[in-house]
């Protein structure tokens, strides 16, 4: 395995300039998760998410054919739409002027053009369209122009995701929990993908799993964390389901989202960083109809559970943001294999930032 080879500086932590580069060379060019097809199941149903620094909106079109756009209108830039979900009936009308677009992004009504606009073309002024691609049931779009399609940045987890013995593609939303925290998105990444802190962090939360078996294995620019069962059932209450064999396939998939697939459900971290040092996480939880009936989950209990779960981390993690800001910040070592992700996502981060 090759060394990275750097480690990101602290100040890459922190500061605006390396934020805005992150926004335009890492945002702007990669493949980010939107949402579950399921979570736009009816014709003109749409979500609005955020990549980068832009807000997208993406809509069913119907016969599971999907379209993204840029959540800006053509005309003077306004927010087009200020939902963040909704159903818009084959139309999205802008809040300012009531310009009207179809869900192919063609703007169909400008009210009294007549009196207002009488010389505007129509076809000048259509919606920003992103890429927009599904993938297993979930959607992603990218906001480069470039040919690069999603299956090929995905590399082989595809096929390691066939371990998991539910289906992905039918399962539905049951919930998602939402935290806003001050720390830069790359810390949030890097207590993802190495597994050396889950024996002190979570002896609890996580003693279902092998911990000093679990596997870190680079696909492309993403990582496998293959997270081995127990042999024998851990002593005492568990919130995560014990399997008698096998683990759970999760991992990182470059730049902003992790997949958690579990015995009940299976949860994603959307990690959207709003601020050098501020990132909000999304995690919506997924059920099969098949898990909703064998595990059916108490909401607010699950809210309750994720929130605690991810306060074991975030705790170290406000702690180590602040630290970047020290003149004593730097790597020591890192512990190998258990903290190789973070070597695999550092070298990543440096071919992208260079
Ligand atoms: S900014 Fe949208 S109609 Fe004017
Ligand atoms: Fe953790």
């Amino acid at each position: 395995m090759k060394s990275a080879r750097l480690p990101i500086p602290g100040a890459a932590y922190h500061s605006r300039e390396t934020f805005s580069r992150e926004t335009e060379k890492i945002f702007g060019q990669a493949w980010s998760f939107l949402c579950h097809k399921n979570e736009i199941k009816e014709d003109n149903a749409y979500v609005v998410r955020q990549i980068g620094t832009e807000d997208v909106i993406v809509v069913h079109l119907g016969n599971e054919e999907y379209a993204a756009y840029i959540n800006i209108c053509p005309h003077r830039c306004a927010k087009l739409v200020t939902a963040v979900e909704g159903n818009c009936k084959g139309r999205f009308v802008c809040p300012y002027h009531a310009w009207t677009f179809n869900v192919q992004g063609e703007l169909i009504v400008v009210p009294a053009q007549e009196h207002y606009l009488k010389d505007l073309s129509l076809d000048d002024h259509r919606l920003v369209a992103v890429k927009c691609e599904l993938w297993n049931g979930l959607l992603f779009a990218n906001l480069d122009r470039n040919d690069s399609s999603l299956v090929a940045a995905l590399g082989n987890f595809p096929e390691y995701l066939r371990d998991y013995s539910h289906s992905i593609e039918e399962m539905e939303l049951v919930t998602t929990v939402i935290m806003d925290v001050a720390v830069n998105w790359k810390i949030i990444v890097e207590n993802y993908v190495e597994d050396y802190h889950f024996s002190f962090v979570h002896p609890q939360t996580l003693k279902v799993f092998d911990h000093k078996a679990t596997q870190t294995t680079p696909t492309g620019d993403n990582i496998l964390v293959y997270m081995p069962y127990r042999q024998t059932r851990p002593a005492g209450p568990c919130k995560y389901p014990w399997a008698t064999d096998g683990g759970s396939p999760q991992g990182f998939i470059w730049p902003s989202m992790t997949i958690q697939p579990a015995v009940n459900h299976l949860s994603i971290f959307q990690i959207v960083p709003l601020e050098p040092e501020r990132t909000v996480v999304r995690i919506p939880v997924y059920q099969t109809p098949e898990q909703k009936r064998n595990w059916p989950m108490d909401i607010d209990e699950l809210t309750v559970n994720i929130h605690t779960d991810m306060e074991e981390d975030f705790v170290i993690c406000r702690e180590m943001q602040r630290n970047t800001h020290s003149s004593h910040y730097r790597i020591g070592v890192l512990s190998r294999p258990h903290e190789l992700g973070i070597e695999l996502f550092a070298n990543v981060w440096w071919k992208y930032m260079g």
